[in-house]
């Protein structure tokens, strides 16, 4: 089935009570992006007409998602006279005559997974799995080898909460079978809602042919709860780094290694344990050694840590970030800062050795400001330098030294230290030895 053919509704409306959470379930994030941006891509790959019903939070749900895709309609519903699933289907207009209708808290399906759906001809393609614990879900009730119904959990009998096949939430329709049985769907439920798994016992009464499709939980599963949540996010991040590693990402230790969706590498990389690399990060070339953080961040022919801090905008390139350094929207090029340093607002240049315990002092409280480092500057340990300060190529800064605004003109050193004094056995006098 080509791309053209088959268009989508992803119901992204609801409030998500379950969360527990005044934000709205979709925006919740799993690997650093929305869970209604993992469904709307998926549906991306596979049609060009995809449509998100939107309601609770419309302006946030709609705004975040207009950073990833600028090809999705958006249309909303009329919650408060048409509350539910059903509701949400109400006033849509598709282009083909098959639409594919998703929930959007189902952030786990792959454009493989949705295979089964395009290729049947069946008017109502609907999908079910068979769970050990069908707590939340609507339960399919099969007779005679047919699909007769769904009932929500709300609304079974004590015999119809027992039925483990329940229904995952995704179904492809013809525009036949939506046009004629939306208009009819009522709320005479529990939940005082209009439920689209209704269509199906409407259309099994009409004796429409009703094909039930398996699927597995890992791609299917629902995302109701903070716990839910979760176990999303461990799958997802299984997907992201295998599918790194399959690109040429070296990793140790894998499972203790946590990557966001939008992080990018290229060439040969190396990740050691513990490390956590989010944003949108592009590492190239480079070594992140065990425990690093690198948020939004470019890293380019260089090696961080072990337990270094990289925050974002920092932009690393030829150079060497040892242990206990901490970065911050810097720039800084063919550069060693061994140990335990903050760079922060800073640009430094090639050549320059930050030592041990250098701090740019970016922010007076008030504002912050930027440091500049040339080019073979050799910045002595425990310097503090105090923002903005230009140090032009080829200086010298004597270790411990505080240096205050200015500008340290090229070839000089600075020193700033208290003459040292030495006094005859006093440590035998103060101790009384
Ligand atoms: C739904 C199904 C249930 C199925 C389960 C699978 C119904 C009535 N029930 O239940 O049979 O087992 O999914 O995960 O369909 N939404 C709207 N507008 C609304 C209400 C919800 O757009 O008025 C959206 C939500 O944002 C969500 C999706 O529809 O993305 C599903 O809603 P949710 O409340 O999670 O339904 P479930 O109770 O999980
Ligand atoms: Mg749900």
């Amino acid at each position: 089935m080509s791309k053209k053919s088959i268009s989508i509704v992803i119901l992204a409306a609801g409030k998500g009570s379950r969360m527990k959470s005044p934000k709205a379930k979709v925006l919740h994030t799993l690997c650093g992006r929305e869970m209604l941006y993992y469904i709307i891509k998926t549906s991306r790959c596979i049609s060009d007409d995809v449509t998100v019903v939107v309601a609770h939070q419309k302006e946030a749900v709609v705004g975040q998602m207009k950073r990833y895709f600028d090809d999705v309609n958006f249309v909303e519903q009329d919650a408060q006279n048409f509350p539910g699933t059903g509701g949400a289907m109400k006033n849509i207009s598709v282009k083909n005559e098959k639409v594919l209708v998703l929930n959007g808290d189902m952030p786990l399906v792959t454009p493989k997974s949705l295979e089964g759906f395009l290729e049947s001809e069946s008017e109502i393609v609907m999908s079910i799995f068979d769970l050990q614990n069908p707590d939340g879900y609507g339960r399919v009730i099969i007779q005679d080898g047919h699909v007769v119904k769904i009932v929500e959990q709300k609304d079974a009998s004590a015999r119809e909460l027992n039925v483990s096949t329940v229904n995952a939430g995704i179904y492809a329709f013809s525009k036949k079978v939506l046009d004629k049985y939306i208009p009819l769907l009522n709320n005479n439920n529990a939940q005082k809602e209009y439920y689209l798994t209704d269509v199906i016992s409407m259309a099994r009464a009409d004796a429409l042919n009703i094909t039930p499709l398996l699927v597995d939980e890992e791609h299917f599963k629902g995302v109701n709860s903070k716990k839910d949540l979760s176990d999303a996010e461990i799958i997802m991040q299984e997907r992201i780094k295998t599918s790194l590693m399959e690109g040429g990402v070296i990793m140790q230790l894998p499972s203790t290694i946590y990557i966001e969706e939008g992080v990018v590498f290229e060439g040969e990389c190396v990740v050691e344990n513990g490390c956590r690399i989010t944003g949108n990060s592009r590492i190239i070339n480079s070594h992140i050694k065990a425990h690093s953080v690198v948020e939004d961040s470019i890293v380019k022919n260089s090696d961080v840590g072990p337990m270094a801090h990289l925050r974002p905008a920092s932009n690393i390139e030829e150079t060497h970030i040892g242990n206990f350094v901490e970065v911050k929207k810097s720039t800084l090029r063919g550069v060693k800062a061994g140990h335990l340093s903050y760079i922060g607002d800073a640009k430094v240049d090639e050549g320059t050795n930050i030592g041990a315990g250098v701090i740019t002092c970016n922010y007076d409280g008030i504002k912050k400001y930027e440091t500049i480092i040339g080019k073979n500057v050799f910045v002595g340990s425990d310097s503090q330098l105090v923002a903005p300060v230009t140090i032009e190529d080829d200086v010298m800064i004597a270790a411990g030294t505080t240096l205050t605004s200015g500008i340290i003109q090229k070839g000089s050193l600075a020193i700033s230290r208290t003459k040292l004094r030495t006094i005859e056995d006093f440590y035998y006098k103060f101790f009384k030895k």
